[in-house]
């Protein structure tokens, strides 16, 4: 098992450090290739990620990765948007998960809005919104078989009562749900952004087109505590990157504050990707055990610095592990 592990920039330096011996826990014979690429990189050597870097990350089994940062400065390209392209990584899922609800958000990664198709004129300027029928299918099928394997409904978000390009998505994911037997209903994209927090309960798994899916993730943090919580998978046909929600977050970078959950829970949906679903769900069971002996970072109100609560995580998977899970 090959496990490329990039740190990145700022907090992606402290937390992926802790997530990675979460996993060197679980996965005891796993390689792990440190790579470095982001700002930092680019900084000292004038390369934020060069072909090499991509060769090793196709190489992998699965990619954990921590957060890069993107300065506004018009020549410089973000490495992770490159990453999720050359990769092809089109399904991004996003689980939020509280006391009543389990969401998972299945949101299309490649192209709609984020497509790059853009001119900028004299008196306008123009963002071509591309959805293919690949993309959509592709997308449709990935996000039904989620909902199959929990034999819970699709959810389709969309504005098609006034998007061209969305009535075409709606259909396509209508024929993809039926043809795998699964139920679905669908919402307007403004409304599932206000009734997902007043009635989260009413929501399994979720597919939206790229913009959309982007914002509703966002919205969504809310329900479960904020983004030092939040993880997500990036996934395609034979590639996978796992990576916080979060960025790099400068503002707390190198003080010992960063929330390291988020990255260890990106680990363990990379361990349910390799097929560890017992292993993913104790690493899981261990975060909610740590976090109910009162042990936060400050973001949550405590005062555990990063590496410290990644302890107390790695000491209650033990207990989980060696207990009636194991
Ligand atoms: P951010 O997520 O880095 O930070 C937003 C706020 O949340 C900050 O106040 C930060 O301190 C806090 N925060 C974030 N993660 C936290 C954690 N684990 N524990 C405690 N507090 C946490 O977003 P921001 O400030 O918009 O972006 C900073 C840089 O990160 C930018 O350069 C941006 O481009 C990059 N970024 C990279 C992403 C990626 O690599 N996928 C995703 C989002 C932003
Ligand atoms: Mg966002």
């Amino acid at each position: 098992m090959r496990v490329v592990v990039v740190e990145g920039d700022g907090i992606g330096k402290e937390v992926v450090p802790v997530a990675q011996k979460i996993l060197a826990r679980c996965l005891p014979d796993a390689e792990f290739y440190p790579l470095e690429v982001g700002y930092g990189r680019w900084e000292r050597t004038g390369s934020a990620i060069g072909d090499d870097d991509f060769v090793a990350l196709k190489a992998a089994d699965a990619v954990l990765f921590g957060a890069v940062t993107t300065p506004p400065d018009p020549c410089y390209r973000s490495v992770i948007v490159r990453i999720r392209q050359e990769l092809d990584l089109y399904a991004n899922v996003r689980p939020v998960f509280g006391k009543d609800f389990s969401i998972t958000i299945v949101r299309e990664n490649t192209e709609g809005l984020y497509a790059g198709v853009e001119t900028v004129e004299e008196d306008r300027a123009t963002t071509l919104r591309v959805l293919s029928r690949k993309g959509c299918t592709r997308i449709a099928r990935f996000a039904a078989e989620r909902a199959k394997e929990r034999d819970a409904a699709l959810t389709i978000a969309h504005k098609a009562n006034v998007l061209k390009s969305d009535t075409f998505f709606r259909t396509i994911c209508i024929k993809e749900a039926e043809a795998l037997g699964v139920r679905w209903n669908e919402a307007y994209i403004d409304a599932i952004c206000l009734d997902i927090l007043v009635h989260p309960g009413r929501y399994s798994v979720i597919v939206t087109t790229n913009v959309f899916g982007d914002i509703l993730s966002d919205v969504a943090a809310y329900l479960s505590g904020g983004l030092g919580l939040l993880p997500s998978a990036n996934i395609g046909d034979g590639h996978a990157l796992f990576e916080p929600v979060h960025g790099s977050a400068p503002d707390i970078a190198g003080q010992d504050r960063a929330n390291p959950i988020a990255a260890i829970r990106s680990a363990a949906l990379l361990l349910a990707y390799l097929g560890e679903t017992e292993l993913s769900s104790a690493v899981e069971d261990a975060i909610g055990m740590t976090l109910s002996d009162g042990y936060a970072t400050p973001d949550l109100g405590g005062n555990c610095g990063t590496s410290e609560l990644g302890a107390h995580v790695e000491a209650a998977l033990c207990r989980v592990l060696s207990g009636p899970h194991a």
